[in-house]
């Protein structure tokens, strides 16, 4: 039965995907969204990155990282050379939880489908997990962010990378130091297996 209600949920194409996502009342979250963040991007990216859910920030605008943290990782994505419109943002939930807190079981339960069905349109071949939550909603709860960040993950036909979540840099500077490594060796993967290019190439 699991599998027919699975398949009633994925959509082939990004615009039903969306129109299913804008009145979404699968969650409790939905009674405090001023708007849904639903993902920013290049849709055809061969890298995606999936962080937690939406901040003050995000929820005010519907764009992932777009506060604090999204600063600090569009500044290492300046220094490492990633055009942040040539990859593929998203997140585990997509309407913000309050205060911040971290998305109970239940929540990021109701909001998976969406995010496996962007990466099943996406495809990308390299995924980079931002967090613990990004990290134990996609690949299982027995994973845990500081034993396996810096670590590549192969399953089936995409490359994961966990590292830390950008709001973690904030407050540690050895955080950043590993993010940033972190990053570097994805940029060096991603050239050797991708034919698109990350970089922004002006006219
Ligand atoms: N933190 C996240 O996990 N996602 C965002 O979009 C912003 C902050």
């Amino acid at each position: 039965a699991s599998d027919v209600y699975k398949r009633q949920e994925m959509y082939d194409n990004w615009e039903e995907l969306e129109n299913s996502i804008v009145n979404c009342k699968k969650c409790k979250l939905c009674t405090g969204r001023r708007n849904i963040v639903f993902g920013e991007g290049n849709k055809e990216a061969d890298l995606m990155f999936i962080g937690e859910g939406p901040g003050a920030d995000e929820d005010k605008e519907g764009i992932p990282f777009v506060g604090r943290a999204g600063q600090l990782m569009n500044k290492a994505f300046q220094g490492l050379g990633i055009d942040r419109s040539k990859v593929y943002i998203a997140n585990v939930v997509k309407c913000r939880p309050p205060g911040n807190r971290v998305p109970e079981v239940d929540e990021a339960k109701a909001c998976l489908d969406y995010l496996r069905n962007q990466v099943i349109l996406v495809k990308p071949k390299i995924i980079v997990l931002l967090g613990s939550t990004a990290l134990k909603n996609i690949l299982g709860n027995e994973y845990g962010i500081t034993a396996t960040r810096g670590k590549w993950i192969e399953k089936g036909e995409i490359t994961y990378m966990p590292t830390w979540h950008p709001a973690a840099l904030l407050r540690d500077e050895n955080k950043k130091i590993e993010f940033w490594r972190d990053l570097k060796e994805v940029v060096e993967k991603y050239n050797s297996i991708s034919s698109l290019s990350l970089i922004h190439i002006s006219e």
